[in-house]
Formats: C-alpha cells, structure tokens, sequence
C-alpha cells in the first residue's frame, strides 16, 4: 500500500547507522516485510525492512551507503516520505517452538526486533545472536533486553561482546531460528546451523514489487523473486 507518512524522529544509534520513527497508516504490516521508501531526488525507490510497528509508528533502521540512505539522514520530524508498504513475505512465527534463536548481521538485525516483540508477545524464550564488524557499530542490545530475549554480540575486531561471527556461538542444538545478515554470514549458518529456520534474503531491487525479475535468486523450488516470493524463505530452500 503507496501512503504518506510523517517523519516523527531519525536520529542516528550507532556509527552510519540511523533509526527514522514514522507515523502513518500500519494495518498489516508484518515482521520480516520490507517497505519501499521513495526518497525525495532519488528515482527508485529504497527497500528497508520493518523494524518495528506500534500503534501507527513504523521504525526504520538504515546504514547510510549511498545517495538515498544519506538523503534519508538529513531529513527531519516534520517532513513527509513517500512509503509503500505491506511487501514481501515476512516471517511465519507459527513455526518456531518455545525456543527461538534470532540470527542477524549488521543491518540484518532490524527485521529481527518486531520479529523478537511478536515472539515474546507469545511466551517464547528467545535468544539473539548478533555479529557486527566493530563496538561503534553494535545497535539493538537494549531493546533486545528490554524484551525480556537474551543476547550475545559478537564483533570481528574484539571490540565489544565477544570475538569472531555469530556462527561461533550458536547454540548447540540449534533451535529453529530466524535470521537476516550479509551472504557470507548466511552462508556460514546454512554450514554450522542446518536449515531448520528461515532467512531473510537481501538483494538489490529494481520495481520492488515483482515487475522486474531484478531480485531473482535460485532456490529449490526454481528462481524466485526476493521482494515477491521473499524476502523471507525456508532455509532449506535458498541455493546460495
Ligand atoms: C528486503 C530488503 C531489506 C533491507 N533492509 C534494510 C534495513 O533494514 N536497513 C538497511 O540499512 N538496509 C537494508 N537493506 C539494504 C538497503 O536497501 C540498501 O542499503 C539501500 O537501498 C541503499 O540505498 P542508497 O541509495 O543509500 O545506496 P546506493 O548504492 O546509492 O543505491 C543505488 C541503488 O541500489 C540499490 N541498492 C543498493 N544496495 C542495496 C542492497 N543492499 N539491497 C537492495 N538494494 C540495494 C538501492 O535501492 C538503489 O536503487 C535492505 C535491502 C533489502 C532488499
Ligand atoms: S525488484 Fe523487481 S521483481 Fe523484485
């Protein structure tokens, strides 16, 4: 669905990273979808995944990587944005048991957060696993907490938490899990953590919306568009 919506805050949270609470019509937004945001200047629009919804907020949380994440972080409360929303297949939380492991790199971590507050709504015991490069770089640890989900931060320089990638302190075994991060991490889950989970898939676009076949990854069940038939698919099903 193509709605305005009103910038409420955007502050940043950690080195390049920003957090853009917005205010706006919500009805079905899902963990795990991701919203298309058009940024004023820019011709295609923006995929980011849904970091959480509240009553009619939505937060967004983006690395500043180019012209349109950096044009996001001079915007203010006050100023509008052009979002379509409701995209994609999130994740299915009907699957996870009364364990859960939450697996996310980098910018990979957002869709886990509303992912994390649907889990806890429903009783689960949810464990996260967070790898990013570098201590300036590490966001979400609080709110995680706050859930009431208990966290392990890894950094690949030592700087914070422990040393090394996520995939070094999984737990054994392995409770289904949801995860989103780089290709390289995602790789190194499929090895260390089998494919009993879900993944988030992310992928440059072009429509956004299915048109385009620019999102084509392969999977067991032939070639799939990520922002259509995912971001979200079975682990089992990704050939990556
Ligand atoms: C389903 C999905 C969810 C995402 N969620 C988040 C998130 O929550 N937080 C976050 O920081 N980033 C997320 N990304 C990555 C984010 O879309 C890109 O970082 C962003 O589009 C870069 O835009 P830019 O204009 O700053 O960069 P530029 O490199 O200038 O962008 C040029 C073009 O390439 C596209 N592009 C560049 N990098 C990516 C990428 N990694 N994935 C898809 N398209 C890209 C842009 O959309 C734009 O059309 C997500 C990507 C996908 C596919
Ligand atoms: S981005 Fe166009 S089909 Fe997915």
């Amino acid at each position: 669905m193509k709605s305005e919506w009103h910038i409420v805050s955007n502050e940043r949270i950690a080195e390049r990273v920003f957090r853009m609470i917005l205010r706006g019509d919500t009805a079905g937004i899902a963990p795990g979808q991701f919203v298309e945001v058009l940024v004023p200047g820019c011709y295609l629009r923006r995929p980011l995944s849904v970091g959480d919804v509240t009553d009619d907020r939505l937060t967004l949380i983006y690395k500043m990587v180019g012209e349109g994440t950096a044009r996001m972080a001079q915007m203010s409360s006050g100023q509008t944005l052009d979002i379509l929303t409701g995209l994609g297949h999130g994740y299915d939380l009907t699957k996870a048991g009364e364990q859960v492991l939450l697996i996310g790199g980098g910018v990979g971590v957002p869709p886990l957060m509303y992912a994390a507050k649907e889990l806890r709504a429903a009783g689960k015991h949810v464990q996260v696993v967070m790898g990013f490069n570098s201590k300036g770089e590490v966001f979400g640890e609080d709110t995680f907490r706050a859930m009431g989900c208990e966290v392990t931060v890894c950094t690949m320089d030592g700087s914070y938490g422990t040393r090394g990638v996520v995939t070094d302190v999984l737990p054994t075994p392995t409770p289904f899990y949801y995860a989103c991060g780089p290709m390289p991490m995602i790789k190194a889950i499929l090895r260390t953590a089998g494919t009993n989970g879900q993944i988030s898939m992310e992928e440059r676009m072009g429509c956004g919306v299915g048109l385009c076949m620019g999102c084509t990854i392969e999977t067991t069940e032939g070639f799939q568009r990520v922002c259509k038939e995912g971001p979200v698919f079975n682990a089992g099903a990704l050939k990556v």
